[in-house]
């Protein structure tokens, strides 16, 4: 491994790949196939509706809208995967309004869901649905339901497997955002290790789904800074102290790449030193600086062909790449309208594009968000050969 590398965002001394970024989907606000229910129209606050999770499977996208503030109808949603691109299509409550009393503002069952921040999709055709209990987190901070993993089958949308986590894993203020399905160390689908980020009790908390144990690790590299708490995107800025959230792995070079949101940078471990079990009195995790960045971020992703590390600085509205074998870096996409906070990059290993899920949530936290305007999108980049110059192309 390469000890710490600056990956800087230089538009100048860096390379820069040839990114030709798609819109697949793109809403001024999200819409909801909203059921004739008044207290979940009434309810509805678009201004309060933001995405922040994204999958896709062979057939659909998934979408995860946590409930960071009231009037959230449906925190997980669903829309057909081949629309027209740029079109704006109505999301679909998954698996349907039955798993989404909370849009009224209470939930009625803990077996539904209360806020989802991610969601991923394992080998067998299933999706796993982390949901972090919490209900209004910017708001109040209601602990309405423990946190747990949901498993869909996507073939019958019924759910397969309920996760629920141990006491001594959660803190009072755990807030669970996001997963990695490790498929590779123990086995697949029920037999899989999960890596999952505590977001506001720091730390990441392993599931052994084959033994249905989980323990918790800690380290401070899990915390925020408080020098990276203030982000500014376009001008505009807002504080967040979060903790780790963005969350990525390397199958062949066994490793866990994690970055806190108030950062500036980005850390490894290898999954043997999560999946040992818990940490013993005095033993410290093995984890590694991977390198600092030009500004704080939240996706990340691996492209699984070569080992690549994709990461977005929020202020600098761009992608970039690393390359831990070679240590190059790569500027692939610089767009100041489409590439605001990128809670999502996703390299799908169906057709090798990455997917980007990008809002403008700093206009969302802030309150100054507008209808009038585009403020939710899906894109998708082709990464072509590198000896091309950089095209700012946006094919609608
Ligand atoms: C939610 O439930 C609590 C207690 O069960 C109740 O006091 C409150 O009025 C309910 N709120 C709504 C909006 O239904
Ligand atoms: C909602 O989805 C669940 C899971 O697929 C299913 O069991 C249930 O029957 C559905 N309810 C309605 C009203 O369609």
């Amino acid at each position: 491994m390469v000890l710490s590398a600056l990956l800087l965002v230089a538009f100048s001394s860096i390379c820069v790949n040839a990114a030709n970024l798609e819109i697949v989907n793109q809403w001024n606000f999200l819409e909801f196939n909203l059921p004739y229910d008044y207290s979940l129209i009434g309810a509805f606050r678009p201004e309060n509706t933001v995405f922040t999770g994204l999958e896709l499977t062979d057939d659909r996208i998934f979408m995860a809208i946590p409930r960071l503030r009231s009037g959230v109808p449906a925190t997980l949603t669903s829309i057909p995967r081949n629309t027209a691109p740029g079109s704006s299509p109505v999301l679909q409550a998954y698996p349907n309004w039955s798993f989404h009393s909370a849009g009224k503002g209470n939930v009625s069952s803990c077996s539904e869901l209360v806020s989802v921040y991610r969601i991923r999709k394992d080998s067998c055709n299933r999706l796993w649905v982390l949901d972090s209990g919490i209900m209004t987190s910017l708001e109040d901070f209601r602990s309405v339901c423990p946190p747990k993993i949901l498993i869909f089958d996507l073939r019958t949308d019924q759910v397969v497997r309920t996760i629920v986590f141990p006491r001594q894993v959660l803190r009072l203020n755990s807030l669970l955002t996001n997963l990695i399905i490790d498929e590779n160390t123990q086995g697949t689908c029920d037999s899989a290790f999960v890596y999952i980020s505590d977001t506001a009790a720091p730390g990441i908390v392993v599931y052994n789904s084959a033994q249905d144990t989980a323990w918790r690790l800690m380290h401070p590299a899990m915390y925020p800074d408080p020098d990276f708490s203030d982000h500014t995107i376009n001008g505009e800025s807002f504080t967040l102290m979060d903790g780790v959230v963005g969350l990525a792995y390397s199958p062949r070079l066994k490793t866990v790449y994690f970055q806190p949101l108030a950062t500036d940078r980005i850390f490894s471990i290898q999954t043997s030193a999560l999946t040992k079990g818990p940490l013993a009195e005095n033993e410290v995790l093995p984890i590694e600086l991977v390198g600092k960045k030009s500004s704080q971020g939240l996706g990340l992703t691996v492209d699984e062909r070569d080992d690549t590390l994709y990461f977005s600085p929020l202020t600098e509205t761009s992608v970039a790449t690393w390359n831990p074998r070679s240590n190059r870096q790569t500027l692939v996409a610089y767009n100041p309208d489409l590439l605001q906070f990128l809670a999502e990059i996703r390299w799908n290993n169906k057709d090798g594009d990455i997917y980007l899920l990008s809002t403008r949530f700093q206009k969302f936290f802030r309150r100054t968000v507008s209808g009038s305007e585009v403020n939710l999108r899906i894109l998708r980049s082709r990464v072509r050969s590198s000896s091309t110059p950089f095209e700012n192309n946006v094919y609608y």
